[in-house]
């Protein structure tokens, strides 16, 4: 794993930013993975600055999600369909057709889950796959004790997880309890990963991850099974390695 040390949320913001314009002017039909969470906000920011004064374009790439939350309409305010909408693609010239979201309101959520296993496999691999990291070591929504050979799933959220995303919602009451969610197994098939982690809340899982110790219980860990991640960590949340 290679560690980028930076000062703070918006040099690693920045240099994020920096690192997925250079996969696009590469290939400009990259595929993208994208993650949701306070942490790729000020990523996104920067893309879209990319997009508006620098004509980075994003028209031939494809891009997908790693998660989406259970019970919620695609145009619930706390969806993730809403939130990459809202702060990333009606930003940018992505094609909606290029756009891939876990679906939470399939009628069979197995076979959402198949399909969505099936459509990564079809247009995939993904290049480069964002990820943040939870308080509890989560990567997309694996929680501690997910089976490293897994592919798209239905999980039950872990309270701190619930906790951690109350600010999103009105209430903790209002965070819905399960999400389907990309597997261990099919994050790590992709190409390239990137890693961020800002602020004290994610020291500790910093430092855990750092120790390089690979547990079912600490699912950032299996990270350390892929050949090529890069973890941008600023300097709060390196601050007990
Ligand atoms: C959610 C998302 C994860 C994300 C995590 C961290 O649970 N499903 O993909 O990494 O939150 O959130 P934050 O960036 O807000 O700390």
């Amino acid at each position: 794993m290679k560690v980028i040390l930076v000062s703070n949320y918006s040099e690693m913001s920045e240099k994020a930013a920096r690192i997925i314009e250079e996969q696009i002017n590469k290939n400009d039909h990259s595929i993208l993975g994208f993650a949701t969470g306070s942490t790729p906000l000020g990523l996104y920011g920067n893309l879209i600055e990319g997009h508006k004064k620098h004509g980075v374009s994003y028209k031939n790439v494809q891009s997908f999600n790693l998660d989406e939350y259970l019970g919620l309409d695609k145009n619930h305010p706390g969806s993730y369909h809403t939130f990459m909408y809202e702060n990333l693609f009606k930003d940018i010239d992505i094609s909606m057709e290029h756009i891939q979201i876990p679906h939470s309101s399939s009628l069979s959520m197995e076979q959402e889950c198949k399909r969505y296993d099936q459509v990564i496999d079809r247009i995939g691999p993904i290049d480069l796959q964002i990820l943040g990291i939870g308080s509890n070591g989560h990567i997309g929504f694996n929680e501690p004790g997910s089976n490293p050979n897994s592919t798209t799933h239905v999980v039950e959220l872990a309270a701190s997880t619930r906790n951690d995303n109350t600010h999103f919602f009105g209430s903790l009451e209002e965070v819905p309890t399960h999400a389907i969610t990309m597997g261990i197994k099919s994050i790590l098939k992709s190409k390239r990963i990137l890693l961020l982690a800002s602020g004290k809340r994610k020291a500790e899982a910093v430092k855990r991850l750092l120790s390089g110790d690979i547990s079912e219980m600490f699912p950032a860990s299996h990270l350390w099974n892929h050949h090529d991640v890069t973890l941008i960590v600023d300097q709060e949340a390196y601050k007990l390695v």
